[in-house]
């Protein structure tokens, strides 16, 4: 027997099945988007070219409806552009919560989510990157189907984000507390993408405990005394007595002590002689040979050295970071965030929403790392909308997805209180927050098509022409673009082809007069009724009847994919009953 397929994958029941997605169109409701007053539009809010609108306003979309039509419809648009997806979906714990029900057998959870993140991955830009917020109930699953998805090359990390504390209830149960949960991070093409170096702020480090004294004389003349005498001195104190003094503010003022002399804090220590260069080589020698001596050595694109009695003396100044306007301390970012306090968690953003909401410092990190003002932010678990909030205030554009009231109860409030200004929480105050932009409330369009009482597809009554025109653009892969002067030009695909949507039926003499109008150079498609050529042939016109053209695109008027929705088959053959992590191995 020889082994026709063999691949490393997930299997589960229900796996195979997919849905065929209609790609909606977005409808606004405007009593609900929100602009800055104008007064308060800043030259971030540019407007954009050709939409008399700032970009800010137009760009950033909320989307009320289900994450998977949503994304669906945002496809067109989208591919490819999004910069930084964060989601953080039910984490299929069992628990009901209460905003939404988070509970779901498992295969089922993972067929909702490889359906949602097929299309996330569409939407992510070449040089872009997906975070998943998860805990360990389906962490290990969940990573090997985003392996499936992204590509094993193209994880980049799983980090480890401490979100509470060995207290309260949870505590009191034998065995481990779990206080952790995780990102799982993807790149869309590893190769291509370019993390910023982000650093965290960290304690001061004890080991620089030595003082320059003369500092303003020139390196000849410096020696050195205690750091902790340094300071005493400067209150005209001993060591001893100060510690005295400020008692529990000791370490604070020291701290504080370090950063402002930062350029005369040293750390001597020993340089490994045989992995550094030739230069640094000869300067320890030399410092070695005349021990009372400052010796130094200038360096050419790179930090200057001092040296004495064969030591390096290491600057505390080259150990600073300038972390969210403020220099301290820090340390590259490692893959376990235990250092984003969720103290104030539930005063951010003015809503409530118990145990979902994630700290705006967590969604600022990520930002950090990945994005730059402008970039595009995707998230379709938007839950309280802290990813809108955070990537408003840091002059992102976003795009948020919720399926419940909360789209209206927190985000829309939420955001509307970032846009003013009022909104002061959160990460307002290390990106120095004052208001402006806007935001657009969408909500997606009914289907396209209904059933009318005969069982037959018929264009839903509840779509207008516009409505009708631009839904047909999307389907048949058109950008809607209606002309203000060319009754038959409704978008585009390419700049010599056109498409034409209309419910009426278009006779021989209507169809001659368009085909002249579009001329030989452009080519048009028809989308209509019906249509009556008298057996003429038009070169430049390609007529398509409607609804018959779109009929077999996708399922139409099925509207509830939500997290509720059961893919299970009815009657689970006996054999698949179970979800497993497998090398499946096909044999003949
Ligand atoms: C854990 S919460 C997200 C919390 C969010 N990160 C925050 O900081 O507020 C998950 C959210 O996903 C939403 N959700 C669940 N299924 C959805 C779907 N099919 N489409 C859109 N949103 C959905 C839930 O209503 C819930 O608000």
């Amino acid at each position: 027997m020889s082994i026709k397929k063999q691949k490393l994958e997930l299997t589960w029941i229900g796996k195979d099945k997919r849905p065929r997605l209609e790609p909606r169109i977005f409808l606004e409701d405007k009593s609900l988007s929100y602009q800055a007053a104008p007064e308060n539009l800043t030259a971030d809010d540019l407007f954009s070219d050709d939409e008399q609108q700032p970009k800010a306003f137009h760009d950033n979309l909320l989307i009320h409806g289900d994450n998977l039509l949503a994304l669906k419809a945002l496809e067109q648009q989208y591919a490819g552009q999004v910069k930084c997806v964060y989601i953080d979906p039910p984490f299929n714990t069992g628990e009901a919560f209460e905003n939404y029900d988070d509970g779901l057998e498992h295969s089922q959870w993972l067929t909702l989510i490889r359906d949602r993140l097929e299309l996330i991955y569409n939407l992510t830009a070449r040089d872009g990157a997906l975070f998943v917020h998860i805990d360990d109930n389906e962490l290990g699953y969940l990573m090997v189907l985003l392996d499936e998805i992204f590509g094993r090359q193209n994880r980049v990390n799983i980090v480890t984000f401490k979100q509470g504390s060995a207290t309260g209830h949870k505590s009191i149960n034998p065995g481990l507390v779990t206080t952790t949960n995780y990102i799982l991070v993807y790149a869309k093409d590893k190769s291509h993408w370019k993390p910023n170096r982000l650093y965290t702020a960290r304690e001061r480090d004890s080991r620089y405990s030595q003082f320059i004294l003369n500092y303003e004389k020139g390196y000849e003349f410096w020696s050195l005394c205690t750091l902790s005498e340094a300071f005493s001195k400067e209150y005209q104190s001993t060591p001893k007595e100060l510690k005295k003094l400020l008692g529990g503010k000791y370490e604070e003022l020291l701290s504080e002590f370090v950063i402002n002399n930062a350029h005369r804090v040293v750390q001597p220590a020993r340089p490994d002689y045989n992995s550094v260069g030739r230069n640094v080589r000869d300067s320890i020698d030399e410092s070695k040979a005349n021990p009372e001596k400052v010796v130094y050595l200038e360096r050419d694109g790179y930090e200057d050295m001092y040296f004495k009695g064969g030591q390096r003396w290491l600057f505390y100044k080259n150990k600073l970071k300038d972390i969210d306007g403020e220099l301290v301390a820090g340390e590259p970012l490692t893959n376990l965030w235990d250092d984003i306090l969720s103290n104030n968690l539930h005063k951010e953003g003015g809503v409530k929403f118990p145990k979902g909401k994630k700290p705006e410092q967590l969604i600022k990190r990520v930002l950090d790392l990945c994005t730059s003002e402008g970039d595009l932010v995707l998230d379709s678990f938007a839950g309280s909308g802290t990813t809108a909030a955070v990537a408003h205030k840091m002059k992102r554009r976003w795009i948020s997805v919720e399926l419940r009231e909360q789209a209206f109860t927190h985000i829309q409030l939420r955001l509307k209180s970032v846009i003013t200004g009022e909104d002061q929480d959160g990460i307002s105050k290390a990106v120095n927050w004052q208001g402006g932009g806007g935001f657009r409330y969408l909500r997606l369009a009914p289907s396209l098509l209904k059933k009318d009482s005969w069982g037959n597809w018929v264009i839903n009554k509840e779509y207008n022409g516009e409505m009708l025109a631009e839904a047909m653009c999307k389907h048949m892969g058109f950008t809607y673009a209606p002309s203000q002067t060319q009754f038959w030009n409704h978008g585009y695909s390419t700049e010599t082809d056109y498409i034409y949507v209309t419910t009426g039926s278009l006779a021989y003499d209507q169809l001659k007069r368009i085909s002249e109008e579009v001329g030989s150079e452009r080519t048009l498609l028809i989308c209509c009724k019906a249509f009556m050529t008298d057996g003429a042939e038009f070169a430049n016109l390609t007529l398509k009847k409607i609804p018959r053209a779109i009929l077999n695109k996708c399922e139409w008027d099925h509207d509830d994919y939500s997290f509720t929705l059961n893919v299970l088959p009815e009657e689970p053959a006996e054999q698949e009953t179970v979800e497993q992590a497998t090398t499946s191995a096909e044999e003949e």
